[in-house]
């Protein structure tokens, strides 16, 4: 287990805007910075980041944290997985204390096969490099086809012995599972899965090796070209693009992202400099793929081989990326060349002229291909008009739309009306309802502009609890009157503000546990009551727990709570503070942690009252038959007490809110 020391350290270093940097572009605005949402489809930014609290969070998915939870959820960590992750990035050593874990058997588990995975990974590159047969067969092979000793080695390539047991040998000599080594399909019934080959490692995101493709050196028609290890857990052909992990800060930077098909396309193109490229791989362009490219940038060009056959195919499948929202650019390249051929046969420069200058808009260039076809057959001809329309409907930009109906219609030569109509009767369906989506969204986003501007809610009852805005499905009105919302709200104020000052000799968490230490056990609701109950052994502890604590809690619940506390979408604006005299009226939540503390505290014993008032109600009903007067003398002295200090403590708090 990772040492808490180590845990802190992590915290400490962490920045929420490297660590969502690393997969989602980043836009300064005020005081926050913005993008795509990486969990969602968006079309316009509401991912946002808050450098300041060290958190971000999308405001239409409401998904986001912590830099450590941010990452749980988008690689699909595990708690200490992520905390690795960090770890490694910001070169902290990891320090582990003789704790077992054993509740984390699935980290294990994946840990286990990215482990497997590694080791194997290093065993066909020192194989290349440190073997005789390594060194003549598979290193001549790469440096053969022209690649370059640092790409080989930022590339991780390797090669893998022909005889069929050397991989799993090792792997059995270090003692790894054979059960997870088949898994991972780098021995198969009992023999290396890739022999003979020359590999090629795949990478995720984050740079772990999560599969290899291996290719054969001579071409045989009885055996594949390349082979892959098998799809299990950590590795999903469908998801992932070859060297996204080499190519995410180039695409960002340049913000374009070439597609090439092939292993050896990305490769080659790296070594020429051009470092925003990856490969899907040789199979069609899926919604996952096409995703994870938007997430840096809406531009992509996608490069054909010039003998492609299948190049119409293929380009009837990228409907999808318009769909997407996303510019598309196709080169198709002379006859004859794929990117990494024509790449080293031309030289950079010449190839980078290349691409500027024969870059198509996808649909133009879908069009004039078929223009070509259809020459003087009519039937053709209305077929391909179809096809451009489906096309056209498919952009979700209307002005977009608009554009490319006038420059389809002109090179059609059909009426621009006609064109017009065909287009709109498709889009009807398939793009206004997403369009309510992002409207409903968008309207959202609006509202809690003018909420966290100070602009005020109906209710003035105080609560924050719809401060961000996101409908809460457990939070209905009712929740509000309830206990339940009490202790939510006591629970917010600890998180937020426990740590600071409430006065010269106590801190806002320990004037709460005085105000209501007496009344622990009304403390039900999960998980408020943790909350609660773990400050109270803090405190206790004569320490204090920060929002960062419980923004990266082990506990998910606890640390969603904590975001939901911690995040607004938008900062006060220095514009509105001044348009609107905000700042004297209404203070900032921050500063006003203060009067906040004691009208929560207050709350929550108005609400303790009612209910021990009705509790006793209850009582008195309960006895009625009993004919004992002393008893119920009792209960209505009890009853006129609670009445007097609801009615004492509804008074307090109403000046309180009207003093502000
Ligand atoms: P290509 O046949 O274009 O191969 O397949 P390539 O990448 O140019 O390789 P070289 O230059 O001949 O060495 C494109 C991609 O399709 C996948 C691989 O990912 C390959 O890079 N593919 C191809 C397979 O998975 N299996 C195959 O048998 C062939
Ligand atoms: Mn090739």
């Amino acid at each position: 287990m990772i040492s808490q020391k180590t845990i802190a350290q992590i915290f400490e270093t962490a920045k929420i805007e490297d660590v969502v940097g690393d997969f989602v572009n980043l836009k300064r605005r005020g005081v926050n910075m913005i993008g795509l949402c990486p969990f969602h489809d968006e079309k316009t930014p509401s991912f946002t980041v808050s450098p300041a609290k060290n958190i971000c969070k999308c405001f239409g998915c409401g998904k986001g944290g912590s830099p450590v939870s941010f990452l749980m959820e988008h690689d699909n960590l595990t708690y200490p997985e992520a905390l690795r992750v960090l770890a490694k990035k910001y070169g902290i050593e990891i320090e582990e204390d003789g704790n077992p874990d054993k509740s984390k058997e699935e980290r294990q588990h994946l840990e286990s096969l990215y482990l497997i995975n590694q080791f194997t990974k290093d065993f066909f590159i020192d194989q290349m490099n440190n073997t005789d047969i390594g060194r003549s067969v598979g290193l001549h092979y790469f440096k053969d086809r022209g690649f370059r000793e640092d790409i080989i080695e930022r590339f991780g390539l390797g090669y893998s012995p022909n005889d069929g047991k050397s991989l799993m040998k090792k792997l059995d000599d270090v003692g790894y599972e054979k059960t997870l080594y088949e898994k991972l399909g780098v021995v198969k019934n009992g023999r290396d899965f890739f022999r003979g080959r020359v590999m090629f490692p795949i990478h995720n995101l984050t740079g772990k090796c999560i599969g290899f493709g291996g290719r054969i050196l001579k071409a045989n028609k009885k055996a594949p070209k390349y082979v892959n290890s098998s799809e299990a857990e950590i590795y999903n052909k469908s998801k992932i693009l070859y060297g996204m992990f080499f190519a995410k800060n180039a695409i960002r930077k340049k913000d374009e992202c070439i597609l090439v098909e092939g292993y050896t396309d990305t490769i080659s193109l790296h070594q020429a400099g051009i470092e925003n490229v990856v490969a899907s791989s040789g199979t069609s362009l899926t919604i996952e793929q096409i995703r994870l490219i938007k997430r840096f940038t809406p531009n992509i060009k996608i490069l054909y081989d010039g003998d492609a056959a299948g190049v119409k195919a293929a380009l009837r499948g990228l409907d999808l990326v318009l769909e997407q929202d996303l510019n598309v650019k196709v080169v198709l390249l002379p006859e004859g060349e794929d990117p990494d051929s024509y790449a080293q046969a031309i030289g950079t420069e010449a190839f980078v002229k290349y691409l500027d200058e024969k870059a198509t808009d996808f649909i133009l260039f879908k069009m004039n291909l078929l223009m070509e076809e259809a020459k003087g057959d009519p039937v053709k001809r209305s077929d391909l008009i179809k096809d451009i329309v489906s096309s056209i409907s498919k952009i979700p930009d209307p002005i977009k739309r608009s554009v490319y109906v006038r420059e389809c219609a002109l090179q059609l030569d059909v009426g621009e009306k006609v064109l017009i109509n065909a287009v709109n009767k498709n889009v009807v369906g398939n793009i206004q309802s997403r369009q309510r989506q992002q409207e409903i969204n968008e309207r959202r986003a609006n509202r809690n502009a003018f909420e966290e501007a100070g602009f005020p809610e109906e209710d003035h009852s105080g609560n924050n609890d719809d401060e961000f805005g996101l409908p809460d499905s457990k939070s209905d009105n009712k929740e509000f009157e309830s206990i339940g919302f009490q202790e939510k709200d006591i629970a917010r104020i600890l998180i937020n503000f426990g740590h600071q000052n409430f006065n010269d000799d106590k801190t806002i968490a320990q004037f709460i546990f005085t105000n209501i230490g007496e009344i622990m056990d009304a403390f039900k609701t999960a998980p408020y009551n943790s909350i609660v109950f773990e400050y109270l052994e803090a405190v206790k502890n004569k320490t204090s727990l920060s929002p960062q604590h419980f923004l990266n809690h082990s506990d998910q619940k606890i640390r969603e709570v904590a975001l939901n506390f911690n995040s607004s979408p938008y900062e006060y604006s220095p514009g509105w503070k001044e348009r609107f005299n905000i700042t004297t009226s209404q203070p900032e939540p921050d500063q006003n942690f203060i009067s906040d503390t004691t009208q929560a505290l207050m709350r929550f014993k108005l609400e303790k009252i009612k209910e021990l008032c009705e509790e006793n109600l209850e009582r008195i009903k309960s006895i009625a038959g009993e004919k004992d007067q002393a008893k119920e003398n009792r209960y209505m002295q009890v009853h006129i007490r609670l009445k007097k200090m609801e009615k004492e403590l509804t008074d307090q708090l109403n000046t309180v809110v009207l003093k502000q």
